[in-house]
């Protein structure tokens, strides 16, 4: 894809990614080419959050998910790790507001319980006020890798079939999601990686099974609408078949009389 394009790319809006998700990367590169230190790229990172969650919904997109901290950015320095956890509180106290003007609904992914106080007291007033907003949702994967999701899950499942609330051997994909974090919410049709990297890094790793993922060079704190409209426009270009056939996913040709 390239990168940020003057106007946005024309979206069909039938076939707009309903559910978006994001690994936000590039934010360290971004501030290391301008001689900034790093926390001023997850600065600019924040802005670029804001302009994606709004972007988002004006393409139509129902659901928006970013992968704001993962398990394993807690082994970052100690003091990038204090200002993206200060920055993420900031955020919250200022974007309360919005969230309410926007009728956008605050969501999480993740070990919750292990962030400082603060960001939880933050997280949990904003979810509250916001639950009843139905048109569009952010959710934020915070604290959150797959492998510990499903960790997570199994072992609550476990409990589950031993205090005889699930019986083992009606275990399937549908009754397993029922623990996972997104229990909830349906899966990514589209996951966005920025910065040039082709990974997912323990991101959704389960419930990306059919999403289409696309890859674009532009770093986090550059990217804008059009980047996020382009990509939308690859995905609209694509064909989803679950396992089927190209034929088979065709709509059969209306019956002559
Ligand atoms: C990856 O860039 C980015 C992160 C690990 C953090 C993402 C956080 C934000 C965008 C700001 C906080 C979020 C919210 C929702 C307020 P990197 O640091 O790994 O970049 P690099 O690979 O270029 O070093």
């Amino acid at each position: 894809m390239p990168p940020s394009a003057a106007r946005p790319a024309p979206v069909d809006r039938e076939k707009v990614p309903a559910h978006v998700a994001i690994i936000m990367d590039g934010n360290g590169r971004w501030a290391r080419q301008r001689g900034l230190p790093r926390i001023e790229g997850h600065r600019r990172g924040v802005e670029t959050v804001r302009t994606v969650t709004n972007a988002a919904r004006e393409l139509g997109v129902r659901m928006l998910t970013l992968y704001a901290f993962s398990v394993e950015n807690w082994k970052r320095p100690q003091d990038e790790v204090g200002a993206l956890m200060g920055l993420l509180e900031f955020y919250l106290k200022k974007e309360l507001k919005t969230f309410v003007k926007d009728r956008v609904r605050l969501r999480t992914i993740g070990r919750i319980e292990d962030l400082p106080a603060g960001v939880q007291k933050h997280l949990r007033h904003t979810i509250a006020e916001t639950a009843h907003f139905t048109d569009y949702t952010l959710v934020l994967a915070l604290n959150y890798g797959s492998r510990t999701e499903v960790v997570d899950a199994a072992r609550a499942y476990a409990a589950a079939v031993a205090a005889g609330k699930e019986k083992l051997n009606d275990g399937s994909w549908t009754t397993f999601n029922r623990y996972l974090s997104t229990a909830d919410l349906p899966d990514p049709d589209l996951i966005i990686r920025t910065s040039g990297e082709t990974r997912l890094s323990n991101f959704l790793l389960l419930q990306g099974a059919y999403a289409e993922l696309v890859f674009t060079p532009v770093l986090w704190p550059d990217f804008t609408k059009a980047d996020l409209a382009e990509a939308c426009a690859e995905y609209a270009r694509r064909e989803r078949r679950y396992g089927l056939t190209s034929e088979q996913i065709k709509p059969a040709p209306a019956a002559s009389s």
